[in-house]
């Protein structure tokens, strides 16, 4: 039989890309990172010149849309993601999908589109999915559900230092924890599956654990069970 799945939510900057990047690997299961979808589509509206709120119009160009992700786990780097065969891996990482995206995931049609393929996605083998509703939306029966926090300065400060690695525009930390709190403050109050932790998820609060650790408590979860 299929491995269950390992459903991971949580906000901006808790160290959920990384730490389901390793359960991933360690428990050999696939990586659905369900971000670099919305960012995917995000960026499509961007390069196509449409008005963030022009909701008939992304209705209509998230139907056509052909969203391809890479799924196996790969703990140094984010999966690469392909949309109409264009390779966006580090465009859908820019500031500018990013300021956007929480515009365009609080829209009911690229909502029901993006989850009717993340649920084509499990159907076919155990997954580890990252996200903001995959406990409570996308895959309320997931074998085991975390939800990942973290204070919005540790996280503010997790976020810096990948993009000081990265080499991007410098920016403030308090410019950076004010972009991340705005960006949850959307996520969680938006109508449509708001980002909230499922009744029957783990919580793990990560400030002050490194990321060996928390992927050992969810790894240990999930053998437990399973
Ligand atoms: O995880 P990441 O920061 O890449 O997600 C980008 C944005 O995509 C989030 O801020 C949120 O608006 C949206 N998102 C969502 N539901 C998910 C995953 C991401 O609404 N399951």
């Amino acid at each position: 039989a299929r491995p269950p799945i390992l459903a991971i939510d949580g906000p901006a900057g808790a160290g959920k890309s990384t730490v389901t990047r390793l359960c991933a690997q360690q428990l050999g299961l696939k990586y659905l990172d369900t971000g670099a979808m919305y960012r995917a589509i995000t960026w499509l509206v961007l390069q196509s010149q449409i008005k963030l709120d022009d909701q008939l119009a992304i209705a209509d160009l998230v139907s056509q849309s052909d969203i391809k992700l890479q799924l196996d786990a790969n703990p140094d780097h984010p999966p690469r993601v392909w949309v109409q065969q264009q390779d966006v891996t580090d465009t859908i990482r820019s500031p500018e999908v990013t300021q956007s995206v929480s515009a365009i995931a609080a829209q009911s049609a690229v909502r029901q589109a993006l989850v009717r393929q993340q649920r084509i996605l499990g159907q076919s083998g155990g997954l580890a999915a990252e996200g903001r509703d995959i406990g409570t939306q996308v895959f309320p029966a997931a074998g085991l559900k975390i939800f990942l926090t973290a204070s919005s300065l540790e996280r503010a400060r997790r976020r810096h230092k990948d993009l000081e690695q990265q080499g991007a525009a410098p920016i403030s930390l308090e410019q950076l924890e004010q972009q991340i709190a705005q960006r949850d403050q959307k996520d969680s109050q938006r109508s449509l599956s708001p980002l909230c932790k499922a009744y029957d998820a783990i919580e793990i609060d990560t400030d002050g654990l490194s990321i060996a650790v928390v992927t050992d408590q969810i790894v240990q979860h999930y053998r437990n069970r399973f």
